[in-house]
This record gives C-alpha cells, structure tokens and sequence, in this order.
C-alpha cells in the first residue's frame, strides 16, 4: 500500500496534461455552496491541481490550500492565475503541516483517503485543532462500498470512511450533515462512474463567555 503515499507517485499522475480530477469542483462543495461565506478563511487539505481551492476563492475566501505533489501545486497556481484569483499553494506533507490553533473559518478535506488510519487519526485531530470556535469542517470521500464500483479512490478498505467513524472521530463537534449516498460522478478521468460517496459538514462549537 505504500506506493500510493508517496509525492513521486502523483507528481507522475499529475504530469499528463489536462486535469486528473478536473477543474471543477466536488459536487459536494458545489451542493454545500450555502457554507461558503465571502471573506471567510478557509484551508484547502491535500487539493492536489487545486480545483477546489480556486472554486472557494472564486466565492471570496481567503484560501490556502495544500498537497504534498510539486506538479500539482503548479497547476494550482495556473488554474488560479487562469480564473483571476488568488491561492495561497504551499507544497508540504499533510503528516508535517503546523496545524495553526483556531487559524481558519473552514477546512476542507475531499478525498484524503491516502491516509493509513494510525495517519488519519493525527490529521482528523489536526483539521479540528485548526478551526475557529465556530468554524466548519467539510469532509467528503469514499465509504467501502466503493470497493465493489471501483471507479476511483484507494483500493483499501481501512482508508474509506463509514458513519460510524467519523461520527467517533468527530466527537465533540456540532454534526449539520452526515450523509451516505450513491451518485454518479464526473470529475476528470480520475474519478468517474457510479461512486459509494460519504458527506461530513461539522462545526466546532462557539466557546461559552
Ligand atoms: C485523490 S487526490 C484528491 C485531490 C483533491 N483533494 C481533489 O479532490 O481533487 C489525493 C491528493 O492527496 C495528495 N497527497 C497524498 N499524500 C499526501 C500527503 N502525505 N500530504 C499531502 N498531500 C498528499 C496527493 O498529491 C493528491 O493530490
């Protein structure tokens, strides 16, 4: 299972031309457009060639977004210099990043299910310690029945997410949706085809005064 951890592995992915998962964003970011406060700060975790970070800057965030591959931080950069906005890209290894306390508005996480779960509990703890009281968390990714249809994500069923999981993971945050649903899906060649999808939108409660 390592192969897939690795930088080289998506810098090669993410050299073809064109964009492996598209230039648009998930449907899920599209379908939760409501949760996307101009002027907000949101960080963007692991967005590969960027295409959910320029939607969220395109909608007024201020947003930093990040991914262990160099090519794809490129294509960020280009996608976000094509559409007039701007990114804050850093190359870092999601298992290295200095969660800021209490830094961002929203955190995004879709599809970071290249995490072995000794690695996923650390990140899960990080994406929380950096939200504001208040702030959100958008998560989304693959549940296991995604094995059977096969049409993108890891090949391990320990990486994907059940309800169950994240509702433990998640514990202490306010939950607003919590969703598991089949849909077709189109994003790039990366992704496509009938997909086992999960939704988590959480806020971390407001302090008491
Ligand atoms: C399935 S892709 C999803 C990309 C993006 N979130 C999207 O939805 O288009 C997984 C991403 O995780 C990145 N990645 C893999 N291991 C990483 C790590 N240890 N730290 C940060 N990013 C990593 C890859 O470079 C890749 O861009």
């Amino acid at each position: 299972m390592a192969d897939m951890f690795e930088a080289p592995v998506w810098d090669e992915r993410y050299s073809a031309d064109g964009y492996l998962f598209g230039t648009r964003p998930a449907g899920f970011l599209t379908a939760n457009v409501d949760r996307l406060t101009a002027g907000a700060t949101a960080l963007v975790v692991a967005d590969g060639e960027g295409r959910n970070s320029v939607f969220l800057a395109e909608r007024g965030l201020h947003v930093t977004a990040m991914d262990i591959s160099s090519v794809g931080a490129a294509k960020a950069r280009a996608l976000a210099a094509e559409r007039g906005v701007s990114v804050d890209v850093r190359v870092a290894d999601v298992l290295d990043w200095p969660w800021e306390p209490e830094a961002y508005d929203l955190v995004v996480a879709v599809f970071i299910q290249f995490l072995r779960p000794e690695q996923r509990d650390e990140v899960f703890a990080g994406l929380r310690s950096t939200l504001r009281p208040g702030g959100r968390l958008l998560l989304h990714g693959y549940r296991p029945e995604q094995l059977a249809y096969g049409t993108g994500g890891p090949p391990f069923v320990e990486c994907l997410y059940t309800e169950e999981l994240l509702t433990t993971a998640f514990a202490g945050m306010e939950i607003e949706r919590l969703a598991s649903y089949d849909a077709d899906i189109e994003e790039g060649t990366g992704h496509v085809g009938r997909s086992a999808l999960i939704d988590l939108i959480a806020r971390e409660p407001e302090r008491d005064t």
